[in-house]
């Protein structure tokens, strides 16, 4: 696991170089063997029934994927680690795509866990994160969601008992139509991600529109070590020092002024094992979970020195924000920050 989540650190890495390298992936040797260069189709996916977290019954090639563009992923709702980074970060893809989810752009993230994962379970998993329209949570028979990750290349055959803390994390986007599928991780950049979905995919219907492409992306700066591992590990459940939209609902709490509120030890041990502290009811962690609609933070199994790092960067993040309000790192005007220093005595 561990291994796993420094090879797709490095990945992204890479990706976030050259946003071009992403790989478009091809159809496996004996579904190419079909027909060379035809696209997965019907004949390719299982039409497999799937259950909703709203209780609908879907066929997985014809009524969910057939002529779309799709984000998939695979996931278990009592999953410690990867799951909820990347719910969060699908999260984000949805809301900057917008209303463009559920209608030309779908998202599904099907269970690995269907014995435990219900379609009661996954409704409610779905209202904790506040995941909007166009995007389903699936669950169904073990050995069909077996085949459709198995067909995505998706699947890894671990021995009994590790299968789902060993599950394959890659997310897959596509576009059934024109035979595109790309492997992606929790860890993208949500803007590379958006765009990859709502544009690119499209790119064979649409006309390019302007201002909503990679353009849109942060622009790169050279960033710190602890600054690259916020971004791509916590940004999707935390902010430090943003001021909250009316009627925003938030994942995680706001981190600013967090390294002087907590006792060191405390948010070094939490950033190491939060599953564990929770597991063993560290009032202060449970408190936290119970405010934060009971989503746990996930174990992103970082090392010591990542810890130190992310420490270093929320702490100068948190006195950059208090200095000169949030925003963009160039910008100064707004806030003369006077609230803010009062707020901390
Ligand atoms: C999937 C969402 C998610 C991700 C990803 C995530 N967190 Fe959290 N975090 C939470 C939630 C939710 C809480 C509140 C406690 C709880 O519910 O377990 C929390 C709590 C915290 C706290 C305690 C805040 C306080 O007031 O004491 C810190 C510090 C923190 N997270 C840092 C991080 C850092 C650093 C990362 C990235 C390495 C990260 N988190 C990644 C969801 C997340």
């Amino acid at each position: 696991m561990q291994k796993n989540f420094r090879c797709r650190w490095l990945a992204v890495v890479a990706l976030l170089l050259s946003v071009a390298t992403a790989a478009v992936l091809r159809p496996a040797p004996a579904a190419a063997a079909a027909a060379a260069g035809e696209i997965w189709g019907a004949g390719y996916f299982p039409d497999v029934p799937l259950v909703s977290h709203e209780g609908k019954t879907l066929r997985f090639f014809s009524d969910l994927i057939k002529d779309k563009v799709v984000a998939i992923n695979f996931i278990y709702t009592s999953c410690p680690d990867s799951c909820a980074l990347e719910t969060a970060r699908l999260r984000e893809v949805q809301k900057i795509l917008g209303d463009r989810v559920g209608r030309d752009v779908f998202i599904y993230s099907i269970s690995i866990d269907p014995q435990h994962d219900t379609p009661t379970v996954l409704k409610r998993y779905a209202e904790k994160f506040d995941v909007g329209p166009g995007w389903l949570f699936l669950t169904g028979k073990e050995s069909d969601i077996t085949l459709i990750r198995k067909k995505f290349g998706l699947y890894s055959d671990a021995p009994e008992g590790e299968k789902l803390t060993e599950h394959n994390l890659n997310h897959i986007i596509g576009n059934q139509k024109t035979g595109q599928w790309i492997r992606s991780s929790p860890f993208e950049n949500p803007y590379i991600f958006a765009g990859q979905l709502g544009s690119w995919l499209h790119n064979w219907k649409l006309p390019p529109e302007k201002g909503r492409d990679y353009a849109d992306a942060p622009k790169v700066r050279n960033i710190s070590k602890g600054e690259g591992l916020y971004r791509t590990r916590c940004s999707a459940c935390h902010t430090i020092g943003e001021p909250q939209a009316a009627g925003e609902k938030r994942i995680g709490p706001d981190l600013a002024g967090v390294t002087q509120k907590r006792d060191r030890a405390w948010l070094t041990r939490w950033l190491a094992e939060p599953d564990k502290m929770l597991s063993e009811k560290d009032p202060l962690a449970l408190a936290l979970l119970e405010a934060y609609n009971g989503i746990p933070m996930p174990n992103l199994r970082l090392s010591p020195v990542e810890i130190e790092a992310l420490l270093t960067h929320i702490e100068e993040e948190s006195h950059r924000v208090e200095h000169h309000g949030h925003g963009k790192h160039h910008q100064h005007g707004g806030h003369d920050g006077h609230d803010r220093h009062k707020q901390k005595n």
